[in-house]
């Protein structure tokens, strides 16, 4: 077994946090200083807060992401994303300084798969291939033959030869639509995004039906329930491309608020609703994308800190996987 990352290690460099910003500082005229002299990269995930997406250098989904990791020449990487995200560019660039402005900014649907009892799993089917979402931990990567995610899922599927049972893991709700979509029986692990299950398919009936024209579009990590009544599925970048490219006017958007303000740049005149959840409040933000700010990645770009700390082993291990998938993705000009 693989010695666990050095989560507990890099939380204790959060204290960095404390410390206080002047607050008449221009922070956009800090950051982008900052970048010029550290040669640093800032890249941002759609789910991020709209001012830290104006100031980003690269804006993507989790595939986007982890190609253009693979491709910087910038000495510093600042994640404005979650965990996995900045281990990935971490294990693509180990030569290189990652940083995440807010070491809690983790995921739900990873810590729904906990190596260990995932291990375990795998060692009662050893003759199933194992493929991942990338919103997993180093630790379940390395325990992967394949890597995937939304943009690329199918793709990488359709690769393994039919013959081959394939787990896949951790999301439930993405490893049923691959089901539907591809015709594999996969066995799937059972966890879940706390944004993408929270839609209530009672009150999205209710928008549809009060805006007949709109189009619901969703993310696959959504329940089968509300794929099933959706007029487009896709990842985060296709939801954004369907969006501009689609004549409709109104859509009804599944998945994290965040994209919204991209979806907004790119269209003006078209209207953007949140899907409502299935609680009292309106929003659909994830918390833990929603930890960093233009405050955390200002100092987080002054200290370099919190920094991403993995071993050798896991990199070299968790490497594998990823690889694979970065060459079928680019094989099939995604
Ligand atoms: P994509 O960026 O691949 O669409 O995934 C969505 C997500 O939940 C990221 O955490
Ligand atoms: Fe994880 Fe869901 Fe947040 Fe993405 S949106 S980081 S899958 S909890």
């Amino acid at each position: 077994m693989i010695s666990t990352s050095k989560h507990s290690e890099e939380l204790l460099q959060n204290g960095y946090l404390n410390r206080e910003i002047d607050p008449t500082l221009d922070l956009f005229a800090e950051i982008n200083k900052l970048k010029k002299e550290k040669n640093a990269i800032l890249l941002a995930h759609y789910y991020q807060s709209a001012d830290i997406q104006d100031i980003a250098d690269y804006i993507g989904d989790s595939l986007g992401l982890a190609q253009e990791a693979e491709k910087t020449t910038a000495d510093l990487i600042v994640f404005a994303g979650v965990h996995f995200m900045a281990e990935t560019a971490k294990i693509l660039n180990p030569n290189k300084k990652v940083v995440l402005p807010d070491l809690f900014a983790g995921c739900s649907l990873a810590d729904s798969c906990p190596p260990i009892e995932f291990a375990a799993f795998k060692a009662q089917h050893p003759n199933h291939v194992v493929i991942c979402y990338i919103n997993c931990t180093a630790e379940i990567k390395a325990l992967s033959d394949y890597i995937c995610t939304s943009s690329n899922a199918e793709y990488i599927v359709n690769s393994i030869p039919k013959e081959t049972p394939i787990i896949f893991a951790p999301d439930k709700n993405l490893g049923a639509y691959l089901v539907k979509k591809t015709g594999r029986d996969m066995l799937l692990w059972d966890g879940a995004c706390m944004v993408h299950e929270i839609f209530s398919l009672e009150k999205i009936t209710r928008l549809k039906e009060k805006h007949p024209n709109a189009l619901l579009i969703s993310h696959p990590e959504c329940e089968a329930p509300i794929l099933d009544i959706s007029d487009f599925v896709g990842s985060t970048t296709a939801l954004l491309n369907f969006s501009k490219n689609n004549p409709a006017n109104e859509f009804i958007v599944a998945t994290e608020t965040g994209i919204l303000h991209k979806m907004q740049l790119n269209s003006p005149n078209k209207t953007f609703i949140p899907a409502p959840p299935n609680n009292s409040c309106a929003c659909n933000d994830c918390p833990h994308m929603k930890l960093n700010t233009l405050e955390k990645i200002y100092l987080c770009m002054k200290y370099e800190l919190p920094e991403i700390l993995m071993s050798d082993e896991l990199i070299t291990k968790s490497s594998i996987p990823i690889n694979r998938m970065l060459e079928i993705s680019a094989k099939n000009g995604l």
